[in-house]
């Protein structure tokens, strides 16, 4: 194939975004992370003190995106994620990110995005598709660990309650809800150490590449 995209979408914490990591690794292409984004403007909202459903805001933020902030540890907060949940249900804030998704998509020689909505919405024609799953607990237990060793407070009971919400937000929203693509692969990561997710993803690629 001449370029190869591989769409990676799951509910929160599943691995999907160490996956779409290595497997960009892997393969030597480049890696999206479009939870960042989402992120990204629900940060600027709430550095504004603005409304979080404010939808004129929510798409001006969308549109001064600013790639080079991606990488801001603060966008890995329950706070800003719980934010972001909320902001990515708005129709135009969604719309008005589509394009800088697609380009990056098309390049070459592949990338790799994982999100809610990329086999979905953002790339229907993905070469490969893999939807993560995991126990809801064991996202839970893993997300509090992540938050400890960066010296965040962190109660599981608590983390696993924002985690159910935010899934529920994220199947039972309008506009582009969180849910497999018909020709999406299913890799269940409850049980898998990270180099078995990895290989079980590989696989999944090998056997359309
Ligand atoms: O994956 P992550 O936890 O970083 O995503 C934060 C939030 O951004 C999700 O809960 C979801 O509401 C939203 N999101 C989305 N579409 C994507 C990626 C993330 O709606 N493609």
């Amino acid at each position: 194939r001449i370029s190869m995209i591989i769409a990676i979408d799951g509910p929160a914490a599943s691995g999907k975004g160490t996956l779409g990591k290595r497997l960009a690794a892997h393969y030597g292409y480049r890696h999206l992370d479009t939870g960042v984004i989402y992120r990204a403007v629900a940060k600027a909202l709430l550095d504004q003190g603005a409304n979080l459903t404010d939808e004129a805001r929510a798409v001006a933020a969308a549109e001064a995106l600013d790639p080079d902030s991606f990488s801001d540890p603060a966008l890995k907060s329950q706070t800003v994620g719980e934010a972001a949940s909320v902001v990515s249900a708005l129709p135009r804030v969604r719309a008005a990110l589509v394009a800088f998704q697609r380009q990056f998509a098309a390049t070459l020689p592949g990338a790799v995005l994982d999100g809610r909505d990329i086999g979905t919405v953002i790339c229907p024609d993905a070469d490969v598709k893999i939807f993560v799953v995991a126990d809801a607990g064991v996202r839970a237990h893993r997300r509090t660990q992540e938050a400890l060793a960066r010296g965040e407070a962190a109660d599981e009971a608590q983390v696993l309650a924002d985690i159910l919400k935010r899934d529920e937000r994220d199947k039972n929203r309008a506009a582009a809800p969180l849910k497999a693509a018909d020709d999406a692969h299913l890799l269940d990561n409850s049980h898998l150490d990270i180099e078995s997710g990895v290989r079980a993803a590989i696989d999944i690629v090998e056997a359309v590449r």
